[in-house]
């Protein structure tokens, strides 16, 4: 234990659940289980209760988090929902879509959750878990990865334990149900009905984009002035070098496969992209729990997720600053 706390891992079952409310109402951290990474959980209307995610995580403060809504009425509540927001939150929700949208000036959102801007991003997850858990609360939840800033996003209960073990209260346990195993796309949707992808994820955008609306948008692009700060150029970071696109292994590395390269784990033997997302963050902590030095990662395609895995990748390759 590191930290003050006790932190318990207990069952997703109601009688967890129900805990886990409980603690959520009194101010406390609980970790949750979505379907793509665990969330580091707080009632996003209480400034303590979120001050205490960035103190948990080591997360900078001018870095803002999602809010997690039941569905599109809470996301009503708290912001001023463009129309094709509107219809996404309606027909697309539950997913792994999170919206950025201009925020509500009385909503009642902690002043940290948004760091002061004046747009919140909300999604509403489809996981059995977080939608029971948001069903019991009366309020929205704040959530980012439930993980140390800047390290590998967790998709089990014991990668949350290996870097906020004795920071948090609880986490609830759903065995191995991240299933998409990457965070959320995240789009900006602006007051004029303009889409911007400000972090790809594993919701096929291009899809959805001709099936719904004909004005183009703009895909995601490292500007200089970083939209959604949480893609700072070093994340994910496993605390050893990472060498990306290897076709063969060194003595020192710890290799992650892909397809027809084989390694000491493989994303996905049979070159499932999907497969690939789901198993990529565990493969990263094995890579970093490992003896060998160094990590190297066989080539993606960067096609359909594969374009937010290789973005993953990037960052877990870019040594922190
Ligand atoms: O799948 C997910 O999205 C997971 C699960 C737990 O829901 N959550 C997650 O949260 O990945 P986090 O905090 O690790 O990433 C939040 C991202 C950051 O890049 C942050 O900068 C961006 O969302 N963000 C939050 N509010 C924003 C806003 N108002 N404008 C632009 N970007 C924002
Ligand atoms: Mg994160």
């Amino acid at each position: 234990m590191v930290g003050k706390y006790v932190t318990e891992t207990i069952l997703a079952d109601a009688e967890g659940i129900a805990r886990a409310a409980q603690i959520l109402r009194d101010g406390g951290l609980v970790a949750v289980p979505t379907e793509t990474v665990y969330g580091l959980a707080a009632r996003a209307d209480s400034d303590e209760a979120v001050a205490r995610i960035y103190e948990a995580k080591g997360r900078p403060s001018f870095n803002p988090l999602i809010v997690h809504v039941r569905d599109a009425e809470q996301a009503r509540e708290l912001a001023d929902l463009p129309h094709t927001a509107d219809v996404l939150a309606e027909l697309q929700w539950p997913a792994p879509l999170t919206m950025v949208v201009p925020r509500k000036e009385n909503a009642r959102i902690a002043h940290a959750v948004t760091a002061g801007l004046e747009t919140v991003a909300l999604r509403s997850p489809a996981h059995r878990v977080m939608q029971e858990l948001l069903a019991k609360c009366e309020f929205p939840l704040a959530a980012p990865s439930a993980n140390r800033s800047g390290y590998i996003s967790p998709t089990t209960a014991k990668h949350v334990a290996a870097t906020l073990d004795g920071r948090i209260e609880l986490i609830l346990d759903d065995g191995r149900s991240c299933r998409k195993g990457l965070e959320s796309t995240i789009v900006a949707i602006r007051s004029d009905g303009s889409w911007e992808e400000l972090r790809p994820g594993p919701i096929d955008l291009d899809a959805w984009h001709e099936h719904y609306w004909d004005e183009p948008y703009r895909r995601h692009v490292s500007s200089e002035k970083i939209e959604a700060p949480g893609q700072l150029a070093s994340h994910y970071a496993p605390g050893k070098p990472v060498r990306l696109n290897a076709m063969e292994v060194a003595s020192d590395d710890f290799m992650i496969g892909f397809g027809a390269v084989t390694g000491d784990c493989t994303l996905s033997a049979s070159g499932s992209l999907t497969e690939a997302a789901s198993r990529l963050y565990a493969c990263l902590h094995k890579g970093a729990r490992s003896e060998k030095p160094c990590i190297a990662v066989a080539p993606i395609p960067e096609q359909g997720i594969g374009i937010a895995i290789n973005d993953r990748l990037r960052r877990a390759a870019t040594p922190p600053d």
